[in-house]
């Protein structure tokens, strides 16, 4: 489980940090909100499995920081001098912290980078195993900052899509809780906040774990900003009174061609906005592009179990006991729906195969 150990605001506290001293990862635990604010520290491999797994630390880049400062922590412990022995052991944690979710490719992203780390300064450059560990805790930061940088610029780059006091909906969590700070698609809408635009946001809730009634609704009202909770099933109800001038929303994977997977429930927000002629914009880090799979056909969608549809949140099971459940936890939104994707290196447009592959072109030679 790791240990609680402070009862906190979370717009104080960065979702993902590293107490280095106390050799843990401390999350701000997100299967006690909105009701209670706390910090865990996460020590061990099962911990920190279990902490991603459970959702206690969730949303693609959020997983991806939480995995580096993870496996630094349990490099840490390897007790050799000899960097082969080493590296086996780091990439044994690597497989299992990468086994714990398999949509958002944040995970294995950072956990490959972590392991590329160790590798070059390790077997290439010969260091000591002592350096190899001061090098991954430098990496581990790094992301971290790379986040918080990269999700700014997001925000800055999304808020030239909207204008002072226009509707925005959004699916799920991709806020400051799915990331270090900021979040990605909530990224514009704190950015405006910062200038006065007065946006009126409509957070959907999020079935089946509730992720933007418990999550996005709670951090975007801590920090002061015009929400408004829907059900899933209002999104047309809402954009049919031309209330909603876009959609924002984050992303687990965006395949090469542009399709994205992202919570389950995004697609419909998407087809529904096609209708109503709403532009939808996916917010994305560009450590969640993922090149070598060409469509979202090929994005492997996490099921999770029955009972977080049958009964999780209610006071009784809420459906006939044994009931089939079907409980992909992501579907995939066709390119086609998609009016741009919103990184940090600037705002994709189709046809996606090419402006995301210029969008990479442009990482690579920063
Ligand atoms: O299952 P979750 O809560 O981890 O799903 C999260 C999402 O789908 C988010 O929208 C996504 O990770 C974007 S995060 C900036």
């Amino acid at each position: 489980m790791g240990t609680t150990i402070a009862k906190v605001n979370i717009m104080e506290y960065d979702t993902v940090a590293l107490d280095d001293a106390n050799n843990a990862v401390v999350i701000i635990d997100q299967t006690l909100l909105p009701g209670r604010t706390e910090l865990a520290a996460l020590k061990t491999a099962q911990e920190i499995w279990e902490a991603i797994y459970l959702l206690r630390v969730r949303g693609a880049p959020a997983i991806g920081v939480a995995a580096a400062m993870g496996i630094y922590i349990l490099a840490k412990q390897i007790d050799t001098e000899d960097f082969e022995v080493f590296y086996g052991k780091l990439c044994e944690y690597k497989e299992y912290l990468d086994s714990a979710r398999p949509t958002a490719v944040n995970l294995s992203w950072a956990l490959k980078r972590m392991a590329a780390a160790a590798l070059k300064a390790g077997r290439e450059e010969r260091k000591p195993v002592s350096e190899v560990k001061e090098i991954l805790r430098r990496e581990a930061l790094e992301i971290r900052d790379e986040d918080i940088r990269v999700c700014r610029k997001i925000g800055e780059n999304g808020l030239l899509l909207v204008k002072p006091g226009d509707g925005i909906l959004t699916h799920c969590n991709a806020g400051k809780l799915a990331a270090v700070q900021y979040g990605t698609a909530t990224a514009p809408i704190y950015l405006g906040q910062e200038k006065g635009y007065h946006f009126r946001v409509f957070a959907d809730e999020t079935r089946p774990l509730l992720q933007g009634a418990r999550l996005t609704a709670f951090e975007l009202c801590s920090a002061g900003v015009d929400v408004t909770l829907i059900c899933d099933n209002m999104s047309a109800n809402v954009m049919s009174k031309g209330w909603i001038q876009a959609v924002f929303v984050g992303c687990d994977r965006v395949a090469a061609n542009g399709d994205t997977a992202n919570k389950i429930g995004t697609s419909v927000v998407a087809a529904v906005a096609k209708h109503y002629g709403v532009p939808v914009y996916i917010c994305a880090t560009t450590s969640t592009i993922d090149m070598e799979t060409p469509a979202g056909a090929e994005i492997k969608i996490e099921e999770r179990p029955a009972h977080e549809v049958t009964e999780m949140w209610y006071k009784e099971p809420m459906a006939p006991e044994g009931i089939k459940v079907y409980n992909p936890a992501f579907d995939v939104t066709d390119h086609k729906l998609i009016s741009g994707i919103v990184t940090e290196y600037g705002i994709a447009r189709a046809p996606y195969t090419e402006s995301l592959k210029e969008i990479m072109d442009k990482k690579a030679d920063s």
